[in-house]
């Protein structure tokens, strides 16, 4: 008989600096022999394999949230403390964190002013964009890739779309970097407090900017919503608001630490880098590939909503599943030569975007971002290099780089 063995022991630690810089051994080590394990640390079931990750993302028994079904209550939760509804009320009306039928029509109004054509429509500017950070970057020599070049595009590039004003932009990412707080797992009360504090300035601040649209829309997204209508449906203002919160978080975390956890890869694959330099028509697989390999967002969390089994487990209702997109990423079962760097790989099913009713609405802007600056930084940076090793922020459900420096040799 198999002695049980807990995941922690395993070396599953979210909240440990050394399982943040590189998580990969121990989701091997929990496909290979565990691949559905409670964590009584997190009281989460962690699902790790290719094959169960994809399953449980398109399963229906699963949803993002359970409060359009059952109350806290029910599941044995125990409800937010009053002072946290600010955070709540607007993530219930988050697209992200809806369940059919509400997601479907949410989902529907929004795509109708996010379409590929809004998004391809994008690509003069956001080579523009590229182009000033690039030239900026390039005149000093030495400088930090992330905090220089690769934050500004996503934040530049989704605030644009949205109509915000270019003065109150340095305002968006220190609020989403406090409101995104709340879905660590390793988080104190000063951090809870921290996102209920940034969810209450940053709609107080997009109501006034609603309003403003709705006296005088211009030609942006949010005026866009703010008139979408489908058979005299209607966005409501608080579904207005939490849908802005959502673009402006969701539009650029992501692709932040997506794009700067690619280059540390890159950095770490200098043969790969190279093969790149000379060949940029690689671009477009090797984002998909450089995405798969060390994915900005690791892991996704699902409620059980009716009562499942997988590998002879059986998971009750008003338990919480992990799904470690990253662990699935590196499956051998579904991926050849998982922890190599192909940056030709093709196809490439990896979960980075997700599957399901809730697969990335902005994929297409990602992609398009991504390959226009590694185009960009590839063909007038030839010569980076990383200056020191980077260190990771204290965070694994966005994880990133805190900085990465690097200079022109
Ligand atoms: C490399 C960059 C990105 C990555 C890796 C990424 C990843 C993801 C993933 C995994 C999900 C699904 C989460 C789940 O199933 O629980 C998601 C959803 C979403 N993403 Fe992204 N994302 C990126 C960029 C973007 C951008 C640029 C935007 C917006 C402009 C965006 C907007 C959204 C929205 C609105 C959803 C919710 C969709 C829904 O619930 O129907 N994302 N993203």
């Amino acid at each position: 008989m198999s002695v049980p063995v807990t995941p922690v022991e395993l070396g599953y630690e979210p909240a440990d600096p050394a399982f943040i810089a590189d998580p990969y051994p121990v989701f091997a080590r929990l496909r290979a022999d565990h691949p559905v394990i409670h964590d009584p640390a997190t009281d989460q079931w962690l699902v790790s394999r290719f094959a169960d990750v994809g399953a449980l993302l398109r399963d229906r028994r699963l949803g993002r949230s359970y409060v359009h079904v059952a109350t806290h209550e029910d599941f044995g939760r125990t409800p937010p403390p009053a002072w946290q509804a600010p955070f709540h009320d607007s993530l219930r009306v988050q697209l992200i964190d809806m369940e059919p039928p509400d997601h479907t029509r949410l989902r529907r109004l929004v795509s109708t002013a996010f379409t590929p054509r809004t998004v391809e429509g994008l690509r003069p500017r956001v080579t523009e964009i590229v182009d000033g950070l690039v030239g900026a970057a390039r005149e000093r020599g030495e400088f930090d890739l992330l905090a220089d070049v690769i934050e500004r595009l996503p934040v530049a590039v989704i605030a644009e779309l949205l109509g915000i004003p270019a003065a109150d932009r340095p305002l968006l990412r220190p609020w989403s970097a406090d409101m995104t707080l709340m879905f660590e797992l390793a988080r104190s009360e000063d951090d809870e407090r921290r996102a209920v504090r940034a969810t209450v300035e940053f709609s107080d601040y997009l109501r006034g900017v609603v309003r403003e649209r709705r006296r005088s829309p211009g030609d942006d997204l949010l005026s866009q919503l703010v008139q979408v209508g489908e058979a005299g449906d209607r966005l409501s203002e608080d579904e207005l608001i939490a849908t802005a919160i959502l673009l402006l978080n969701a539009g650029h975390e992501a692709s932040v630490n997506g794009a700067a956890n690619a280059w540390w890869t890159l950095f770490r694959h200098p043969d790969a880098l190279a093969a790149l330099r000379s060949d940029p028509g690689l671009v477009p697989t090797a984002v998909e590939e450089l995405l798969r390999y060390d994915t900005p967002a690791p892991m996704f969390e699902r409620w059980v909503l009716e009562e499942i089994e997988l590998h002879g487990v059986t998971i009750p209702r008003g338990h919480e599943v992990a799904l470690l997109f990253a662990s699935a990423n590196r499956d051998a079962a579904r991926f050849a030569d998982p922890d190599g760097l192909v940056l030709d790989r093709s196809p490439n099913p990896h979960l980075s975007f997700g599957a399901g009713i809730h697969y990335c609405l902005g994929a297409p802007l990602a992609r398009l971002e991504l390959a226009i600056l590694f185009r960009a930084i590839l063909e007038r940076m030839p010569t980076l290099e990383v200056v020191a090793e980077p260190a990771w922020k204290p965070r694994f459900i966005l994880r990133g780089l805190q900085a990465l420096p690097v200079r022109l040799a």
